[in-house]
């Protein structure tokens, strides 16, 4: 039998853009509407304020700002591009949104779809788009994260509501030669086993068809959360495949420019952090500005530093993205920027 080997391509990061919305809510303005204050939620979770998705604003829209931004900054036509990856849990269609964005980008060629892993999903989809551009099928890939949480999030609860807002992030992904590789190395994790600690689930609406018959009407009850099962499944995981994952790429933690990690909690970060021992300046955070965006925190804020020059071509990036499902991963990133 004839021996058939692939030789994998590498992928660069060469562009990035995020849109949030304009509606902004403080800790005291989400105070005169739930028992809960500002220091309480600081203390607690580092948020002081969230974006909320506005009536004339949506998902779609959100998502093509962040994407044409990253576009611009690639330098990329939209006919370019090859796949449009969106990785959201609250799509303004249930059928999908990516196709809805690949037509007001008027990317004609691009085969566009969304991927649903909650807080996990941009770093779940990035790994899938790399993996079309590394074997060749494709050549370019524009990766979006993003979630209108606040569609779903009960606001009369104190415990869950203060930790949400909304927003999106895009990266654009180029298939580039081995030697240009930016994505160094990463691994994913699923356990449904502990799903129930943090749920979107459906209603049991049951409807009565015909005599005899019943079937149940589609709907969705709030975000549920168990928010200390949450907290110790991010602090007991996020190490441990961060660690796994360091050690698969022979790469110290001293090595690393920046520690990117899913915006749920900054006790979550600054536990990361400490685990290995990487200095706070080191630590990327923006969520006392826009709380946890789900899919979207990690390309919101990985736009933030690119754009204010914090994170600088060639830098090396750990990043683990965490949350429902439960899904947990981390990846290795070489951002390169535009050529
Ligand atoms: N304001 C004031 N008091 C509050 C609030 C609030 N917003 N929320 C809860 N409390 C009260 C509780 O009622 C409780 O009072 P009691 O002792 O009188 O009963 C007290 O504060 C302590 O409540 P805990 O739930 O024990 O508070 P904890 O210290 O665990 O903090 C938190 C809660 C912030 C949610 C924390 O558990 C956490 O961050 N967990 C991780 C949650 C998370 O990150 N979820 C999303 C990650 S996955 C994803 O991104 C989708």
């Amino acid at each position: 039998m004839a021996e058939t080997s692939i030789t994998l391509g590498g992928v660069a990061l060469v562009g990035c853009g995020s849109a949030t919305p304009a509606q902004r809510i403080s800790n005291d303005q989400l105070g005169q509407r739930v028992d809960t204050n500002d220091s309480w939620i600081r203390s607690r979770t580092g948020i002081s304020a969230r974006h909320v998705i506005g009536p004339d604003e949506t998902l779609t829209g959100l998502s093509h700002q962040a994407a044409a931004n990253a576009l611009r900054m690639a330098g990329w036509e939209s006919e370019s591009i090859d796949l449009i990856l969106l990785a959201t849990s609250t799509p303004d269609d249930l059928f999908g949104s990516a196709p809805q964005l690949q037509a007001i980008l008027g990317a004609q060629k691009a085969v566009a779809f969304d991927l649903t892993a909650a807080c996990s999903g941009f770093l779940f989809a990035l790994v899938t788009a790399a993996q079309f551009l590394r074997t060749g099928a494709m050549r370019r890939a524009l990766v979006i994260g993003a979630d209108q949480l606040s569609r779903w999030v009960d606001w009369d609860d104190r415990r869950s509501c203060v930790l949400f807002g909304d927003g999106a992030g895009a990266v654009a992904l180029e298939a580039t030669s081995p030697d240009q590789n930016g994505l160094l190395g990463f691994q994913l994790k699923s356990d449904g086993s502990r799903g129930d600690c943090l749920n979107l689930p459906q209603v049991q609406n049951y409807l009565s068809l015909v005599a005899g018959n019943s079937h149940q009407q589609g709907g969705f009850k709030p975000i549920q959360m168990n928010g200390q099962e949450v907290y110790k499944f991010a602090v007991r995981e996020v190490p441990t495949i961060l660690q796994s994952l360091l050690k698969a790429t022979n790469t110290k933690p001293e090595s690393l420019d920046w520690l990117l990690l899913h915006q749920a909690n900054q006790r979550i970060l600054d536990a990361v952090a400490d685990r290995f021992a990487i200095p706070q300046a080191k630590v990327l955070s923006n969520l006392a500005e826009y709380g946890n965006t789900s899919a979207a925190t990690i390309p919101l804020m990985l736009d933030e530093a690119v754009q204010d020059e914090r994170i600088k071509p060639g830098q090396l990036i750990a990043s683990s993205g965490f949350g429902a499902g439960l899904s947990w991963g981390a990846a290795l990133i070489r951002w390169q920027g535009p050529a």
